[in-house]
């Protein structure tokens, strides 16, 4: 599936297991390097707005500053797909104010990043339930989607009411549509046919995946996809993440060996 197309994939693998007949200096095990696909849970804006007194909102809109800045640095790091997580199918327990507020926050970055993202050669896409967004900001998603179509120097991939759970759901039923209407055979169910029906269909699974704020949880985010990423934790909130920060965890992923179940030599 489209998880073979990570940086870590075969390249991580001891040389000995790619070739049989290696020499023993060459098994040493190269590095992972770059990571492909980097994913990111943004957490910490309420607590940098709060702790200084403000609303949260406006640590939201410190934090959509930072977007733009790791945006524009991650090709130059070699990143080639960026997934970030902007709001869970939880987040909707919030505040109407803070959810209203990060819902025009959305569309004001779609709308005022709009040209810089095609002159910077980025692919904009959104994964999640699109269904209960308002209907304006699933038209400025789908025309930045279309736009932003044929760029390929940075695929990036926002996640809007996405929850690993529910996108797990949609996807088992769709497959159980496609088996029942005779479209595939039950028993031809298999990872690459669930993975088909993902909203992450036809991106590589991530090979990194960060979180700031201190927190060490997952929430929800790619279940499915996150199977054999690395994760990097960080105590830094997201409205004071800079792309130094990233390029520092790149460079520390780059020094870890990815086995994905195989035995080092
Ligand atoms: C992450 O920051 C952004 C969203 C979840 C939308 P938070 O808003 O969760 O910030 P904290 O965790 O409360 O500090
Ligand atoms: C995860 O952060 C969701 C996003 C970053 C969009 P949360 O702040 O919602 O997660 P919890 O509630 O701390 O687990
Ligand atoms: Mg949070």
């Amino acid at each position: 599936m489209a998880g073979n197309e990570t940086a870590g994939g075969a390249a991580a693998l001891p040389a000995t297991a790619r070739e049989p007949g290696a020499s023993r200096a060459a098994a040493a095990t190269p590095p992972a390097r770059v990571p492909a696909h980097v994913a990111v849970i943004m957490d910490g804006n309420g607590r940098w707005a709060t702790g200084r007194g403000w609303p949260r909102l406006v640590g939201h809109r410190r934090g959509a500053e930072r977007v733009k800045e790791v945006v524009t640095a991650a090709p130059d790091l070699g990143i080639r797909w960026l997934t970030l997580y902007a709001f869970s199918t939880e987040n909707w327990k919030r505040s109407v104010e803070e959810v209203i507020g990060l819902m025009r926050l959305f569309s004001r970055y779609i709308e005022r990043e709009a040209d810089r993202l095609s002159e910077e050669g980025v692919r904009m896409r959104f994964i999640g339930d699109r269904g209960p967004l308002e209907s304006r900001l699933r038209r400025l998603m789908d025309g930045i989607e279309a736009r932003t179509a044929g760029n390929t120097r940075l695929n990036l991939t926002v996640a809007i009411n996405y929850g690993g759970r529910d996108e797990i759901l949609r996807a088992a039923q769709a497959l159980v549509a496609a088996a029942a209407s005779g479209e595939i055979a039950p028993g031809a169910a298999d990872e690459a046919a669930f993975a088909a029906r993902l909203d992450t269909a036809g991106l590589p699974d991530p090979d990194l995946v960060i979180r700031t704020s201190g927190e060490t949880r997952i929430s929800n985010f790619l279940l499915w996809q996150s199977a054999y990423a690395e994760y990097e934790f960080t105590p830094t909130l997201w409205p004071d993440f800079t792309p130094a920060e990233l390029a520092a965890i790149v460079a520390r992923y780059g020094q870890r060996e990815r086995r994905f179940g195989a035995v080092a030599v």
